[in-house]
């Protein structure tokens, strides 16, 4: 391809959250997207594909509270998990960055104040919920209490599970917080609010102006409809974030530097690499930029994003994908049903390929959800892959190699057909472009067949055994191998790690697009092994099983073990009984240290009397681990263990805190380790 036609594409997926791993819901969004850019590199476009982990908020702050480590910590490990995922199913990111990066601030206050010296931000005071033990405003979602419909209990603060009913946190009766189990109560503070109204005559034409697909654009018009209202862009603190460069105190809401996440990712990549990426998001810029995202965020990326980007003077996307919900065997994906995969759960038993392949088989351009079923991914992978494609060359390589020593035949036997298959690239390549890759696989898969029933009719395993024939199986093969090879060239955005080793079995430097032009005559290939092989239904349900065991570990983890930060509600009287059967004893701790990863916690090495325990507890931020070795302390020895991701915890130490620190318990003189405490 001629560089004059070369496109410049820059191409990004939603940036996962850092709390939590990724699941086969999400490979659906990078599965698609990683299929477009793999296509469009192979095209010989310039095309980057830049992710992030979308790393600030309460969520993650408090999640990072949860484990005793630092939010710096947690998303440093997520991050780590969510490539690992990424690679293991070939989605080839150019970069993958952290939205909480020095290239993120500096582009969110850079973006902020040009929408802020143009007007575009309004402060004003509201009213909302706050949890004054935790010393926190709460979301909607971390207030829970009475449906003021129906007295259902437990219910969060924006709808009932029970009635549907939805309604503000303020309506519901006796409201607590979901954090601290405090009473929450209302407080006013200050908000900063982007001035989306500003943005609604040049948002009503960039609806119109095809940069979304026609049922996005029809549900975008309602919203416009019925009015924008300004967006509250601030938090205030403790939040994990950007604090906003005129206003000590709030923070920007993550999802104001979501998006410019994009950008930052796409910056870290141009610093490194050296490419110019003011020519990328400049206003003029000629350059294409596609964001791929599900339909839950179009509000975000359709109507806040373009707007911002207008209102700061960068260009805007030429345009936003999105795509359905994922069900798995036709209903939401279920925790307790199994069908919650996460993405590692997966690759532990099936071939990674195959997800991307069943997804391109029934992905379109539409917004439409996408069903997993089971069995039909099994049948469709067993007949299309290894059935239809896998089969023409493993039918025509053995002959290759016995009756051409490896070298294919000179002449072509079938100029036409094989000629047929280059054609049917162009036809391809637009479905590709326009996103039918379902169609773009039915054509693939029309063509696999016409390869199978060539050869089936040659019948070259027959002409074999007679004598004379020899140059004619070696034809015949010939031919089935150009064929694999032109189907190869197209599956390769899809099934990569596939088209690489049949790219080291063809002996060819690339699988390019144009490659295919050239046909393979008196060509060598290599020995051919088994691309792929059938799915196995018994693999299928062992995933499912490991899904349902994720969900258990995943119970557990969620129960950090009880220090004198936490707070339980404590009952009112208990029985002599019930107080004898806590084993409380004096313990010496012989050793104390840091554990890596954790703000909160030290790991005490306990001897209660001829018996070490193990016992991480939350005390850190008052002592020294020095101060600690030798002491006599008082420990629960009864409680049973808790496996936390440093180790195990077996027991806990006994110690009080107040606003100022936090108070071990001692014991005067004289006590021996183990001795019981009444
Ligand atoms: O919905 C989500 O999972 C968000 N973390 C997506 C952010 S996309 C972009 F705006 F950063
Ligand atoms: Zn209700």
């Amino acid at each position: 391809m001629s560089n004059s036609a070369t496109r410049k594409i820059l191409v990004t997926s939603a940036l996962p959250y850092a709390n939590g791993a990724i699941h086969l819901g999400h490979l659906l969004e990078y599965i698609q997207t990683d299929i477009w850019v793999r296509f469009q590199k192979s095209r010989g476009q310039q095309c980057y594909y830049v992710c992030a982990d979308d790393a600030h908020g309460t969520a993650i702050m408090l999640r990072a509270e949860q484990e005793g480590i630092t939010p710096e910590a947690l998303i440093d490990r997520v991050s780590h998990d969510h490539q690992q995922d990424f690679a293991h199913f070939g989605v080839g990111f150019d970069n993958y960055h952290s939205t909480h990066s020095e290239e993120n601030r500096h582009l969110s206050e850079l973006i902020y104040k040009r929408l802020r010296d143009k007007g575009h931000i309004a402060t004003r005071d509201i009213e909302q919920m706050y949890d004054p033990q935790k010393g926190l405003f709460l979301a909607d979602r971390f207030i829970k209490g009475t449906c003021p419909k129906c007295g259902t209990g437990d219910q969060y603060g924006d709808n009932c599970e029970k009635c549907g009913a939805t309604y503000t946190p303020a309506d519901l009766i006796n409201p607590v917080s979901a954090i601290s189990g405090a009473t929450p109560e209302v407080r006013s503070s200050t908000h900063y609010f982007f001035k989306l109204p500003d943005f609604a005559e040049f948002l009503q034409a960039w609806i119109n102006d095809g940069h979304v697909q026609p049922q996005i654009r029809n549900k975008l018009m309602e919203w416009f409809e019925s009015g924008f209202n300004e967006w509250d862009i601030s938090r205030d603190a403790p939040y994990f974030g950007f604090e906003i460069p005129d206003a000590p105190g709030k923070y920007f809401y993550v999802w104001l530097d979501a998006p410019i996440g994009y950008l930052a990712s796409f910056k870290n990549l141009c610093d490194r690499e050296g490419i110019d990426f003011d020519s990328y998001w400049r206003k003029d810029s000629s350059a294409e930029v596609y964001h791929f995202i599900g339909k839950d965020i179009v509000y975000f990326h359709a109507l806040f994003w373009p707007a911002m980007l207008h209102g700061a003077d960068l260009r805007t996307p030429t345009a936003v994908n999105c795509h359905g919900f994922l069900t798995v065997d036709g209903a939401k994906m279920s925790k307790s049903r199994g069908t919650f995969i996460k993405a590692a759960t997966y690759a532990d038993y099936l071939n990674p390929e195959y997800l991307r392949y069943y997804f391109a088989a029934k992905l379109t351009s539409k917004v439409d959800d996408l069903d997993l079923n089971l069995d039909d991914f099994a049948a469709r992978v067993n007949s299309d892959l290894v059935g239809k494609v896998v089969n023409i060359a493993s039918r025509c390589a053995g002959f290759v190699k016995k009756l051409g020593g490896g070298t294919l035949s000179a002449h072509c036997a079938e100029p036409q057909m094989v000629a047929r298959f280059i054609a049917a690239g162009d036809d391809i390549a637009e479905d590709f472009e326009a996103r039918e890759f379902s169609r773009a696989m039915r054509k693939i898969m029309e063509l696999a067949d016409e390869a199978n029933t060539y050869i089936a009719d040659k019948e070259p395993w027959a002409l074999a055994k007679l004598d004379g024939h020899d140059e004619e199986v070696l034809e015949i093969c010939s031919v089935g191998i150009n064929l694999f090879r032109q189907l190869m060239v197209y599956l390769a955005p899809v099934v990569p790690a596939m088209a690489e080793q049949a790219r080291i079995f063809l002996n060819l430097d690339s699988l390019d697009w144009e490659s295919r032009h050239n046909v393979l005559f008196n060509h060598e290939v290599e020995k051919f092994k088994p691309l792929m092989t059938r799915v196995e239904r018994d693999k299928i349900d062992a995933m499912i099983e490991a899904s349902k065991e994720d969900l258990v570990e995943e119970q557990k983890l969620k129960e950090v073990p009880k220090g004198p930060l936490v707070e339980e509600p404590i009952a009112d009287e208990i029985s002599f009984d019930d107080f004898a059967k806590v084993d409380l004893r004096i313990a010496r701790i012989t050793k104390a240290q840091y554990v890596e990863g954790a703000d909160k916690l030290l790991q005490l090495t306990l001897d209660i009397g001829g018996e070490t325990r193990n016992v991480f507890s939350g005390i850190r931020s008052s002592y020294a681990p020095e101060a600690l070795e030798g002491r006599l302390t008082v420990m629960v020895a009864n409680l049973a263990p808790r496996k936390m991701r440093f180790g195990l915890s077996e027991g806990m130490v006994l110690a009080s805190a107040n606003k100022d620190g936090i108070y071990l318990l001692s014991s005067d003189a004289g006590a021996e380790p183990g001795q019981r405490v009444m």
